[in-house]
C-alpha cells in the first residue's frame, strides 16, 4: 500500500489467517484455535480503524462505503467467531475458512488499493500528510 504502518497491518492480518489455518489443519485445541481466532477477529477491527482514520485525514471522497465494506467483512468474522465460541461444529468448516480467506485477501489486494492513487496524491501534493499511528 505503500504505508508503512497499513502494510505491517496486513503482514499480520496474512499471518493470523496462516495460523488459523494451520491451527485447524494440524488439529489444534479449541482453546488453541479460539484465540488464534480471537487474535483475527480483534486484529481485523483495530486494522479498520487505522485504515478509516488514514482515509479520514486525506478526505478520502469514497470514504462511506469503505467503512461499510470494512463493517460487513468485521460482523462476518465475528459471527464465526461467536459460531465456534458457542461450539457450533462446523463453524470453522472449510467454505467458511475459504469464505474468510477470500474476504480479507480480496479487500487488501482489491478494495484497499482504490484509495491509493487518492491518499498518493494528497501526500505528494503537500497537504497534511495523512497519520494513521
Ligand atoms: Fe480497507
Amino acid at each position: 500500500m505503500g504505508n508503512p504502518l497499513l502494510d505491517s497491518d496486513h503482514r499480520i492480518l496474512f499471518d493470523l489467517l496462516i495460523q488459523l489455518f494451520d491451527a485447524t489443519d494440524t488439529g489444534q485445541s479449541r482453546d488453541v484455535i479460539g484465540s488464534v481466532l480471537s487474535a483475527l477477529s480483534e486484529y481485523t477491527e483495530h486494522h479498520f480503524r487505522r485504515e478509516e482514520a488514514m482515509l479520514a485525514a486525506t478526505g478520502f471522497p469514497e470514504i462511506e462505503p469503505h467503512k461499510a465494506e470494512h463493517r460487513r467483512l468485521e460482523g462476518q468474522v465475528r459471527d464465526i467467531v461467536s459460531r465456534y465460541q458457542a461450539g457450533e461444529r462446523g463453524a470453522l468448516d472449510e467454505q467458511v475458512v475459504e469464505l474468510l480467506k477470500k474476504w480479507l485477501t480480496q479487500h487488501i489486494q482489491v478494495t484497499d488499493k482504490s484509495y491509493r492513487p487518492w491518499v498518493e496524491r494528497v501526500v505528494d501534493g503537500g497537504v497534511n500528510p495523512p497519520s494513521v499511528a
